[in-house]
């Protein structure tokens, strides 16, 4: 029988085809391991039927990393696989995320994204608002420049 799977091979696989390899965004395995050892970093899955347990076996459809320090949280890696979007999942995600911060008693969310990435229309959807404008700050394999847009939620 196959060993269940554990939560970064369910990252991992979904990191592998998320991120449009030009802008390189992806991490590797070693960088989830390390971010997940550190206190105040947090993982939250979704399967591909909405719920955030994945059984044993099961991959994940998407994923989210997110670091809290006293009571914020900055959201740094959120993707749903490419054969599992345009079902709500981006939506049910983002919404566990917020909820989850929520619980642990975090007051801002905070995101930073390349300019005109559609995730801004969900992000948008969820009330997270443009806070700061990091001109060209991200660069394309092909040597463009994109600005990044810190987003911020505060929640009541
Ligand atoms: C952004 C992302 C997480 C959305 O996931 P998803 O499961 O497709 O999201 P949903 O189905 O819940 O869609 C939410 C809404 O976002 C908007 N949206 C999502 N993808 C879009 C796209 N490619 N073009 C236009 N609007 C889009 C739509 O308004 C959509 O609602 P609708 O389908 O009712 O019109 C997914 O496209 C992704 O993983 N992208 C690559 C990784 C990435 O860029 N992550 C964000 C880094 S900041």
């Amino acid at each position: 029988m196959l060993p269940p799977l554990d939560d970064v091979d369910r990252i991992m696989d979904i990191m592998a085809v998320a991120f449009p390899a030009e802008y390189g965004e992806a991490w590797n395995r070693r960088q989830v391991s390390d971010a997940l050892l550190l206190a105040g970093t947090h993982r939250g899955l979704i399967s591909a039927d909405g719920s955030s347990q994945p059984g044993p076996h099961e991959a994940a459809a998407g994923f989210y990393l997110s670091r809290g320090l006293f009571d914020e949280e900055e959201l740094l890696l959120f993707a749903i696989a490419p054969s599992w979007r345009r079902r709500g999942l981006g939506h049910k995600l983002l919404a566990q995320f917020v909820e989850n911060a929520r619980q642990r008693g975090k007051k801002r969310l905070f995101l930073e994204m390349r300019r005109n990435n559609p995730a801004g229309i969900l992000y948008a959807a969820h009330g997270f608002r443009p806070i700061g404008i990091r001109p060209r700050y991200y660069r394309t394999s092909n040597g463009d420049r994109i600005d990044a847009i810190t987003q911020e939620l505060v929640i009541d």
